[in-house]
């Protein structure tokens, strides 16, 4: 099998997510800390019942010290590159969540820097424009504007550079090529932008002047930045920041993640009804050639994106994931009702979301920070 490939920059390959914990030095979420969490939150968020949030690093002693009284500040992003799609969405309903129920103040990075720097079709402007229109998606999911602050890099650049400067002090070249595979052909500000990013999860501290524990919800692509930002922390005196990964959803193809690059397989949030509806239309499924053969033999929901989908996002009771889960092993159900019922649940939660979404331009100025 092809060995699978997860950087920030690229996520490729059949993903092993229990590989990927030991690759990556992560632990996984285990059963005693889902309820340590639920002991705080009462009712489980579906990403941690389903284990789609399944590796962390230090949330045991972020919770420690929020149970001695000390809050944590969350700190998440997005690289605009192009239009949010629900892959996006889920770290940062996530977050909603955990802002919610930890009463915690949100950072929230747009990085247009890193965008324009790593995409060679995009330029300032550009990155510029979309990060706007991120923040749209961003605000639509109902974060609180009194907790939460997003900022895009090039407008908030004065206040992050100098953490930044002293982290980049830090690092040096091999360390940077080894964990994120640059060669000699990579532009210079490529390299300098792991800085950038690790800058807002120590931001709370310096604003402060003492430890401020910072945690980030993210898949678990973007743990690469925050291993190296936790080496140099110490150095800096920072507190290491946490994290907690989630997997990825998938793509429509039903392998790899739901990537921003390929339309006809990603969802976006800007999608008109027609389109949704072609697009899971022509998902791929686990089901048979024929009718009969899936009578007879069932389907597979293990390698099928719209059960995927179902189980990520669109599905919350778990009763129902279970039985729709046993009908099509059973060949009780075959994949159109399927797409069918999918695709009348993502109309319904882009209609909302759109209308949010709309909304959100006239609210843009309660969340955004600049210098
Ligand atoms: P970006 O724009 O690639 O992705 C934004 C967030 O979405 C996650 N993500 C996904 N999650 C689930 N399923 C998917 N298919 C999927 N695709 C992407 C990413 O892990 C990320 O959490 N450099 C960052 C922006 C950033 C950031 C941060 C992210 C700046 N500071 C702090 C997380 C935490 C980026 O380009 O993300």
């Amino acid at each position: 099998m092809q060995e699978f490939v997860v950087t920030p920059w690229e996520v490729k390959g059949e993903i092993d997510y229990d590989k990927l914990i030991e690759k990556f030095g992560t632990k996984r979420i285990d059963d005693d800390l889902i309820q340590r969490i639920a002991k705080h939150t009462g009712e489980l968020h579906l990403m941690l019942r389903r284990k789609i949030f399944y590796s962390h690093r230090s949330l045991n002693w972020i919770l420690r010290k929020y149970e001695e009284g000390e809050k944590f500040v969350l700190y998440t992003g997005r690289g605009p590159s192009g239009n949010t799609h629900l892959g996006h969405l889920m770290p940062w309903i996530f977050t909603k969540y955990l802002q919610e129920k930890f009463k915690a103040k949100l950072l929230f990075q747009l990085t247009d820097d890193e965008k324009f720097l790593f995409k060679e079709r995009l330029s300032l402007e550009d990155t510029r424009r979309y990060a706007y229109e991120n923040a749209l998606d961003v605000i639509a999911l109902g974060f609180d504007p009194k907790l939460t602050e997003i900022f895009i890099d090039t407008e908030y650049i004065k206040t992050l550079y100098k953490i930044a400067l002293k982290v980049a002090k830090k690092i040096t070249f091999s360390t940077a090529r080894a964990v994120f595979g640059f060669e000699n052909s990579t532009n210079i500000g490529s390299i300098f932008f792991t800085s950038i990013q690790a800058a807002p999860a120590f931001l709370e501290t310096e604003r402060q002047g003492r430890a401020i524990p910072c945690l980030i919800p993210c898949a678990i692509d973007q743990d690469p930045h925050f291993r190296v930002a936790r080496d140099v922390a110490p150095l800096l005196k920072y507190p290491k920041p946490a994290l907690i990964h989630c997997k990825f959803f998938p793509s429509l193809a039903g392998k790899d993640k739901m990537s921003a690059s390929e339309e006809e397989t990603s969802i976006y949030t800007t999608d008109e009804p027609e389109m949704v509806k072609r697009k899971v239309m022509n998902a791929f499924t686990g089901g048979q050639a024929t009718i009969k053969e899936q009578r007879e033999k069932g389907g597979n929901p293990g390698v099928c994106s719209v059960f995927q989908y179902l189980f990520y996002f669109f599905e919350e009771e778990d009763m129902k994931i279970k039985r729709r889960e046993l009908a099509c092993r059973n060949g009780a159900i075959l994949c159109g009702e399927c797409k069918q019922y999918l695709a009348e649940k993502i109309l319904r939660f882009l209609e909302q979301h759109q209308e949010k979404r709309e909304k959100a331009r006239d609210r843009i100025e309660e969340f955004i920070v600049r210098d």
